[in-house]
């Protein structure tokens, strides 16, 4: 793929204050050419001001940004060459979409042959052929956005910027957009930064994840690494669901006392009490319980049970011929020791 299409960002301790709020503090972060990275926080974290910096239209309080190496503090923010998908970036309403679409070339001097051929190219590629002279206010909000995708890439930025692209869409339909952004990464292999507060967003699109608390980074790693070794309580609740094992009949013989350690829900068993020993016991830790709740979920089943003074979730994939508890039901659960995971408060 050609390089040039691509660009490395780098934050180095950059800090963003707003008179007493630090929006910001210290952050710094490489993403490779061509990543697909993730900043994902709750609400108030820090993550808008932290694109609104990339993207220009704040500045820094303290710190630098680069683009291929060269820092951007002087280069205003339509200098920057971004495709940018913000989610209160708005399409033009009185424009066809056509028109919408073409505005970015324009903008670039595109002469108006070329634009054609382009925006035509472009609204194939996110089939929306048969849209092009309406207005976006007769496309659903699926397609809006998709416009809005297209409208960002059409004049071939190195860089993407998406902020809570799929925030204003139902269920299916996100879900549906995240496999059009994988889709459309996957072609133009664009350095791609998304902002959200979705868990299962960031863990779907993403190569890898900064996860952001009160403007600093938290963790970053791959989306596996994240769920697999949260370094923190918070990160293990934001991404996805934990049971932190700080109650004494809870606790394993191997986790020591420098913090609290965890277990996810889907690592931990579930079997009647005079279900047979599995020929792993002797690497698992095993209690007895009682079912408080068992919640059907589709494919999953959610088992919420009561062990000593505390509650443990369950999640098990429904299979055929798999025994179902009800509340009220003895049962015995068990986990692999290796599978409980130590983390800092
Ligand atoms: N223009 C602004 N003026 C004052 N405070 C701001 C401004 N923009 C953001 N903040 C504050 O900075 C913090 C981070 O905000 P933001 O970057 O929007 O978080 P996120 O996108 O993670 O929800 C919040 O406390 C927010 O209220
Ligand atoms: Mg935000």
């Amino acid at each position: 793929m050609d390089n040039s299409a691509h660009a490395q960002i780098e934050f180095r301790s950059v800090t963003k204050v707003y008179g007493p709020i630090a929006a910001v503090t210290d952050l710094s972060l490489t993403v490779r050419r061509g990543e697909f990275l993730t900043i994902l926080g709750p609400s108030g974290s820090g993550k808008t001001t932290a694109l609104m910096m990339l993207a220009g239209f704040e500045a820094p309080t303290k710190g630098d940004i680069l683009i291929s190496g060269k820092s951007v503090a002087a280069v205003p923010s339509y200098g920057r060459d971004q495709g940018i998908v913000f989610q209160s970036y708005a399409l033009f309403p009185h424009l066809t979409i056509r028109r919408n679409l073409e505005f970015p070339l324009e903008m670039r001097g595109v002469k108006a042959s070329d634009r054609a051929t382009l925006v035509e190219r472009m609204l194939n590629r996110v089939h929306l052929d048969a849209y092009g002279d309406r207005v976006p206010a007769q496309l659903s909000g699926g397609q809006q956005q998709r416009v809005a995708l297209a409208r960002a890439l059409i004049a071939d930025p190195p860089i993407l910027l998406l902020d809570e692209p799929l925030g204003a869409l139902d269920r299916n339909l996100r879900e549906q957009m995240q496999g059009e952004i994988k889709s459309l990464h996957r072609e133009f292999g664009k350095t791609t930064i998304c902002v959200t507060h979705d868990q299962e967003e960031a863990l779907t699109l993403s190569d890898r994840i900064v996860v952001m608390r009160g403007g600093r980074i938290e963790q970053s790693d791959t989306p596996e690494a994240l769920y697999d070794r949260p370094s923190s309580r918070f990160v293990a609740n934001f991404l996805g669901e934990a049971n932190l094992l700080d109650s004494p009949e809870l606790v394993c013989q191997k986790t020591n006392s420098l913090g609290v350690s965890m277990i996810r829900p889907e690592r931990v068993r579930i079997v009647a009490l005079d279900a047979p020993l599995p020929a792993d016991q002797n690497h698992r830790h095993t209690v007895n319980g009682t079912v408080e709740e068992m919640i059907y979920a589709g494919p999953l089943r959610k088992y919420r049970a009561r062990v000593g003074g505390s509650s443990l979730l369950v999640r098990e994939h429904v299979a055929s011929g798999q025994q179902i508890f009800r509340p009220g039901d003895a049962v015995r659960l068990d986990w692999l020791r290796a599978d409980v995971r130590l983390l800092s408060e």
